[in-house]
């Protein structure tokens, strides 16, 4: 008989046999920016995340650094007025982003700036590339990625993330950057992005919602077993530095067998929207045990294989409830 129980004896004895641990350096934190000046906008279906406009993001991302917080994600909202057929917003070189680059990266040279580069919260049908025969058009979409993810760099980004699920955006992206060689910004690819319910969210917080059909023909099926992992060798082959599994807790194994596969690439897991809005709930119906529940959840992304979360608990996180 194995004496298991002996590692169990006390909270002292747990905490010397535990192998994983969650520390701020592991989060990137995500916000949503929009137009503006002076608000803080809440959103609806995940409680306690806001929208924040340049201004008010620079007080919140002081907080967000003194948690220990070093890496954020940033998303852009437009005003519905100012999105159009080909989305422009988002690859014009005062956009949004690049104006909220700018402000950040001087204020906080150190802080870690990833953007998210996709069409769909600027387009005004809200899919996530140029349209053709009301479906999405692959390579006609690859240059706009690739001048959206050249202005984040050179604004200062220091990670560019695609996240349109268009075929070859790692490349186009690449090769564009390369093409000045003083940027040193990086790819993080989405690059096991599946077509998921649980992004519903965010597509309010981010007014994203396609207008006709769903992201079925772009975003994979989640019914397929090694597609994700062909998707991360390929982005890999096509220049991505960091890989990404979205969402994390039913993916679980994609990141595992990820991490498996490729070792020495880092892997991020995106605890999306969904899996916030999910948890917030059941606590606020006093259904679940909101700290040990997140507890676990994040301890299980790392476990898989994850070496960054991104998750909207992160801040949550370190300033209640880190032991
Ligand atoms: C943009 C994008 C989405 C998310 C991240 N980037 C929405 C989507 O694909 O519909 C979802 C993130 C979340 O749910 O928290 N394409």
């Amino acid at each position: 008989m194995k004496r298991f129980r002996q590692y169990r004896t006390n909270a002292a004895v747990r905490d010397k046999y535990a192998d994983i641990h969650l520390n701020a350096q592991d989060f990137i934190y995500p916000y949503f920016v929009e137009e503006g000046e002076g608000n803080v906008t809440p959103i609806p279906t995940m409680p306690g995340i806001n929208r924040y406009t340049p201004d008010t993001l620079l007080d919140d991302v002081k907080e967000t650094l003194e948690l220990g917080i070093n890496k954020i994600l940033l998303f852009g909202v437009i005003p519905t007025s100012e999105k159009d057929e080909q989305g422009s917003g988002a690859y014009s070189d005062h956009s949004l982003i690049v104006r909220t680059i700018k402000t950040l990266k001087e204020k906080y040279p150190a802080l870690i700036i990833i953007t998210d580069v996709c069409l769909c919260e600027y387009t005004n049908h809200g899919h996530c590339g140029l349209l053709h025969d009301h479906d999405v058009d692959n390579d006609t979409t690859l240059p706009l990625l690739a001048e959206m993810a050249y202005q984040h760099a050179l604004a200062g980004a220091d990670f560019v993330a695609p996240s349109a699920m268009m075929d070859g955006q790692v490349e186009a992206i690449r090769k564009k950057l390369n093409e000045t060689p003083s940027l040193k910004t990086k790819i993080l690819a989405y690059s096991a992005k599946y077509a998921s319910a649980f992004y519903g969210p965010f597509r309010d917080a981010a007014e994203s919602t396609p207008s006709f059909g769903d992201r079925k023909s772009y975003q994979m099926d989640f019914r397929t077993r090694n597609q994700g992992l062909e998707e991360i060798a390929a982005d890999l082959e096509e220049g991505a530095d960091w890989t990404m599994v979205k969402p994390a807790m039913p993916y679980l194994d994609i990141i595992a067998r990820g991490k498996e596969q490729f070792p020495d690439i880092p892997m991020v897991s995106y605890q999306v929207s969904g899996e916030y809005a999910m948890l917030k709930a059941a606590a606020q119906a006093q259904f679940l045990d909101e700290p040990r529940v997140v507890y676990e959840s994040l301890i299980a992304i790392k476990r898989a294989g994850a070496d960054y979360i991104i998750t909207y608990y992160a801040k949550e996180w370190l300033k209640k409830w880190n032991q």
